[in-house]
């Protein structure tokens, strides 16, 4: 059995509660961060900037950045690593509603169900299982790249890095976004940014890309009825010299 923790069913459940849930869905506490709520679209929105034709949605976990682009995008490929997230992007486009299942405490769960967005060209959108350090040729190149919430998940993070100059056309945008939070049971250590990681980014992009735009978005995971992660993801956007 893999020990990627992005194959579970509880990480399936989870995010495509993070994904397609409601805010009310999600939160469902008067005076909490709301405005943390609906990060994968909201994200989505910087690489959706104008009409293009080709756009990559790398660690596309269970799709909802893929429909933002799927807006402005003739084609949107949807890569994530997990087998079992790209399962549950294609059902949830096939079957349009999903019952999912939320830990409320301990053991009780209760079940809700979500809803294919009603945004975008569904059919528009390939979602295949990939590897952002490993990425082939053939997948072609694009005018928009988005990375969101990727980098610090990849055991080699500057070869995602290296391969996004023969990735993306000349003018093409890549947003990256990240919340910096480096661990060793996904990244080595010797692997971390030896500065911070925008510094780092600046560094490894600035030779290929032009830095234009830094920004902040909050995003918030429920782990329970009463406990929430929230989180600042980095935003950077970087347009092909
Ligand atoms: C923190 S989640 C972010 C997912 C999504 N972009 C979002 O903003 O909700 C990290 C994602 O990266 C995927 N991932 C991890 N390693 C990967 C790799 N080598 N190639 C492609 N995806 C990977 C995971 O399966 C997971 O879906």
């Amino acid at each position: 059995m893999s020990d990627n923790i992005y194959e579970t069913q509880r990480l399936v459940d989870e995010y495509l509660l993070f994904h397609y849930g409601t805010p009310e869905d999600v939160l469902g506490w008067a005076g909490g961060p709301t405005d943390a709520t609906g990060f994968p679209e909201r994200v989505a929105r910087y690489a959706a900037d104008a009409p293009v034709g080709r756009a990559l949605d790398v660690g596309a976990a269970v799709g909802r950045s893929s429909y933002v682009l799927s807006e402005v995008s003739e084609e949107v490929v949807g890569i994530d690593f997990s087998h079992a997230f790209i399962d549950a992007a294609n059902q949830l486009r096939t079957n349009k509603k999903q019952t999912i299942s939320r830990l409320v405490e301990g053991a009780i769960r209760d079940e809700i169900t979500i809803e294919c967005p009603a945004i975008g060209n569904p059919e528009g959108i390939h979602f295949e299982q990939g590897n952002a350090m490993n990425l082939p040729e053939s997948l072609g190149t694009f005018d928009r790249v988005l990375a969101a919430n990727l980098i610090c998940r990849l055991p080699e993070p500057q070869r995602f890095l290296d391969r996004l100059p023969s990735l993306v056309n000349a003018g093409g945008v890549v947003v990256l976004a990240t919340p910096c939070t480096w661990l060793e049971e996904f990244t080595p250590p010797e692997n971390f940014p030896n500065a911070s990681t925008l510094e780092w980014l600046k560094e490894k992009m600035g030779v290929n890309f032009e830095l234009i735009k830094e920004a902040n978005e909050p995003f918030l995971i429920r782990e329970t009825a009463r406990k929430f992660q929230w989180t600042v993801s980095q935003v950077t956007v970087w347009k092909r010299k």
